[in-house]
């Protein structure tokens, strides 16, 4: 699947739920409306479309949310998918979680074929933890990290900035990271979704200013690996370890994007920040025979944006894009 622009896209990114057992700020409002459960991808439907775009070419899953592993007997997706690895055309199948439910199901996603992880996790002061997360159990997540390590799972942390929230935090998150063998990277917040009381102008802190202050403590050197994705990598030279910056806002990644995301109604988006959506649910249920699936896939790709245009700015009120991050997992 090659788009206009020239773009491999051999990366597919499935939420398979938009709930989660977290509130955090700058993702979700306290009440959310979820959707009906009719509406979702059934687990066989989405391992369906899950084989067709690998048949395509896509050679990365992840699973994403809302928080993947709340929904139910998302264990059994796993397997399957797991067998579309090792020759099944596959090359990695990964998951994006909070952690809330690793100490559960670490093992099943390592024997599942699950090698690496990410896990969201913005501090490790557990009275912040709550205040961002909202509904979040922090010793839950520790507990969680420690079963994915013993089940020899490599983690990536994931951390949002947050101005004055974790900002003065992070380079003792860096430390803490690198000793136990995850790389970490940092993501400013992304305009997506209302979020309630709290404002995205509040929240938002350039990347170029946590990278100013880590830069104070710890040697950066920059190394050109590219995972086709949005962050930019440096090594820590004091812990060996890495780093990455998904800056979205300062720093446009588009040109190398090799990724598209499906929700869990189907609904194939061809970029992150711009509302280009497919309905592949409707022709999934309307054809038992895949090539009209197929038809719609390329399509679909046939029309991928260039790329976002996310501001953050006093000129601009409200959300680039309605959805949630939770809609299209990230
Ligand atoms: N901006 C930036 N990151 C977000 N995430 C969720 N919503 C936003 C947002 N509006 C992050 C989560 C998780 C990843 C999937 O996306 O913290 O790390
Ligand atoms: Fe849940 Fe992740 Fe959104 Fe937090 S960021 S509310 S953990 S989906």
């Amino acid at each position: 699947m090659i788009d206009p622009f020239g773009r491999l896209v051999s990366y597919l990114r499935v939420s398979v739920t938009d709930r989660c057992d977290f509130r955090c700020v700058y993702c979700m409002s306290e009440n959310m409306t979820f959707l009906p459960k009719k509406d979702l991808l059934s687990l066989e439907e989405l391992q369906r479309l899950c084989g067709i775009f690998v048949r395509l070419g896509v050679t990365k899953l992840r699973i994403t949310g809302g928080e993947p592993l709340v929904r139910r007997d998302i264990m059994s997706l796993f397997r399957g998918l797991g067998g579309l690895l090792d020759g099944g055309g596959l090359d990695e199948l990964t998951v994006t979680t909070n952690g809330s439910m690793l100490d559960r199901h670490a093992g099943d996603l390592a024997a599942a074929g699950v090698r690496r992880i990410n896990v969201s996790l913005d501090t490790l002061d557990p009275e912040k933890f709550l205040a961002i997360t909202r509904w979040g159990r922090f010793d839950r997540v520790m507990n969680g990290l420690a079963t994915a390590d013993a089940a020899g799972l490599k983690v990536k942390i994931n951390a949002v900035a947050m101005k004055g929230v974790n900002e003065d935090e992070l380079p003792d998150m860096l430390a803490w990271c690198h000793a136990r063998g995850y790389d970490l990277t940092l993501i400013e917040v992304m305009p997506m979704g209302e979020v309630g009381d709290h404002t995205r102008l509040d929240q938002y802190l350039p990347l170029s200013q946590v990278r100013r202050q880590l830069a104070a403590r710890y040697t950066l050197e920059d190394i050109p690996l590219n995972t086709g994705g949005p962050a930019r990598y440096v090594r820590v030279a004091e812990t060996g370890g890495r780093l990455g910056f998904i800056t979205p806002l300062t720093h446009n990644f588009c040109e190398s994007c090799n990724r598209v995301r499906l929700t869990c109604t189907g609904t194939l988006y061809m970029c992150l920040g711009q509302d280009d959506a497919v309905d592949l649910r409707a022709v999934l249920r309307a054809h038992d025979d895949d090539q009209a699936v197929i038809d719609a896939i390329h399509a679909a790709i046939a029309a991928k944006p260039k790329g976002h245009d996310f501001v953050i700015d006093r000129q601009h009120h409200g959300p680039a894009v309605a959805r949630h991050m939770s809609v299209t997992g990230g």
